[in-house]
């Protein structure tokens, strides 16, 4: 079968490997009719999420159709039509009777102190072969598959694999409630859920920061007010829109290859930018970009920085951008001198989707008006080059795949 698969930092192939088959009586195999690209999945390439493995399957987000399942799945079918989670749990453990799934003690088999299982990662998340192919197999089948009604197109659920429950969650973590001036920081596919999420959990406002334009542009038509931080000082723009209070809570929806601003007041220079390329040198020793493809984010700590210095006192963030265990920069002493409150994580998708589900097919909401780019499975490299550079309209990729 043809899967799209991770060679090493800046070297990812189309290529042709042995189709998958059940290996443990939990295991399912689906065929997939949706996958797509994640900002998660440039951090491998970007060499800003290390510890990949030469030959894993890349993509943690799919939609199809069970072929197979093993002894002890009870609860499908082959036939069934299912939503992939990105995160595997076991459903039986005690994080998972908690609805902490994303931290399962039993599915990554690294062990329980390892964290979080998810396809198409690094070696400490499994590795467990990802969904950007045309078949998979699916560890904890019965936990990380759920079924899709017929009144759920594919294009509508594949946004309910990892990005709608991420920003849902992400919401959950920063505490949105009703009335609640909210920042959501990046506006990549993350950024627009968490803006549809924080409305819907009863934000009263909620402003975007992002350094690209048309990324902007989708935003504010969701309902959102923007700021460019290529062209403002994001810090005081919250400030001037909150009577100086500042926001009520931040989403970080940007992560590790954050970008420092290039222009504008907020540009950065001298020291601090010294400050910035040593991160970059910590969390991404390994980068080889190929001239302005798969650069890491020259600014890793900078969403970070901000979201503690427009939130107000007492107020809280949730981080949903990805930081690799690399990372140990982040402004601990001011946040403590404003009582804020910091979460964080993996979202918990096997808990996090089902009410998504529901929610898409009483079509209160449609997600698939969200992807900006369809492609063939055949052109997916072209399309992770064409989305690392964040080409104009590039927001969110899907992939179809032809078997
Ligand atoms: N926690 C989870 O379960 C989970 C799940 C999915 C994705 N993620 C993470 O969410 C993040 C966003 O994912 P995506 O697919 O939208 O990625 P993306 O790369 O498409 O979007 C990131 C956006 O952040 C913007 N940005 C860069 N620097 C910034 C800064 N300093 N301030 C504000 N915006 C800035 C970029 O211009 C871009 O639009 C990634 O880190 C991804 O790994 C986490
Ligand atoms: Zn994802
Ligand atoms: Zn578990």
């Amino acid at each position: 079968m043809k899967a799209v698969v991770w060679h090493g930092i800046g070297d990812i192939r189309l290529d042709e490997v042995a189709d998958p088959r059940i290996e443990d009586g939990h295991d399912a195999i689906v065929r997939i009719t949706r996958s797509a690209i994640c900002g998660t999945d440039l951090h491998f390439i970007r060499g800003t999420m290390s510890g990949m493995k030469e030959g894993t399957i890349l993509g943690h987000e799919a939609v199809g159709i069970v072929t197979e399942v093993g002894e002890h799945v009870r609860g499908f079918q082959p036939g069934d039509r299912v939503v992939i989670n990105s995160t595997m749990s076991c459903g039986a453990c005690r994080y998972c009777r908690e609805g902490h799934t994303a931290q399962c003690d039993v599915a990554n088999p690294n062990g329980p102190e390892a964290g979080t299982c998810f396809f198409g990662g690094p070696e400490t998340t499994g590795p467990v072969n990802g969904l950007q192919a045309e078949y998979a197999r699916i560890p904890w089948a019965q936990n990380t598959m759920t079924k899709l009604p017929d009144a759920i197109t594919d294009d509508q659920a594949i946004l309910l694999s990892d990005i709608f429950p991420t920003a849902w969650f992400g919401a959950q973590l920063a505490g949105v409630s009703r009335g609640d001036i909210v920042v959501v920081l990046g506006a990549g596919i993350v950024g627009q859920f968490a803006v549809a999420s924080a409305f819907k959990q009863g934000a009263g406002r909620v402003i975007v920061v992002d350094g690209i334009a048309d990324r902007l542009d989708r935003a504010r038509a969701l309902g959102a007010e923007v700021v460019n931080f290529n062209d403002d000082d994001p810090v005081e723009a919250v400030m001037n829109l909150t009577n100086a209070i500042g926001a009520d809570c931040v989403i970080d929806a940007v992560g590790i290859d954050a970008e420092r601003p290039k222009s504008g007041p907020a540009a950065v220079d001298g020291e601090d930018g010294k400050a910035f390329d040593e991160e970059v040198q910590q969390v991404a020793p390994e980068a080889d970009p190929d001239g302005d493809l798969w650069r890491p984010g020259d600014g890793p700590s900078q969403a970070s920085r901000w979201a503690v210095e427009m939130v107000a006192k007492y107020g809280r963030i949730g981080i949903i951008g990805v930081y690799s265990p690399l990372a140990e920069v982040y402004p601990i002493g001011a946040a403590m001198n404003k009582n804020l409150t910091i979460r964080m994580g993996n979202c918990d998708h096997h808990s996090v989707t089902p009410p998504l589900i529901d929610m898409v097919a009483a079509g209160v909401f449609d997600p698939a008006a969200l992807i900006t780019e369809h492609e063939p499975i055949d052109d997916a490299i072209a399309a992770y080059e064409a989305f690392d550079r964040r080409e104009p309209g590039w927001i969110k990729v899907a992939l179809s795949t032809g078997a």
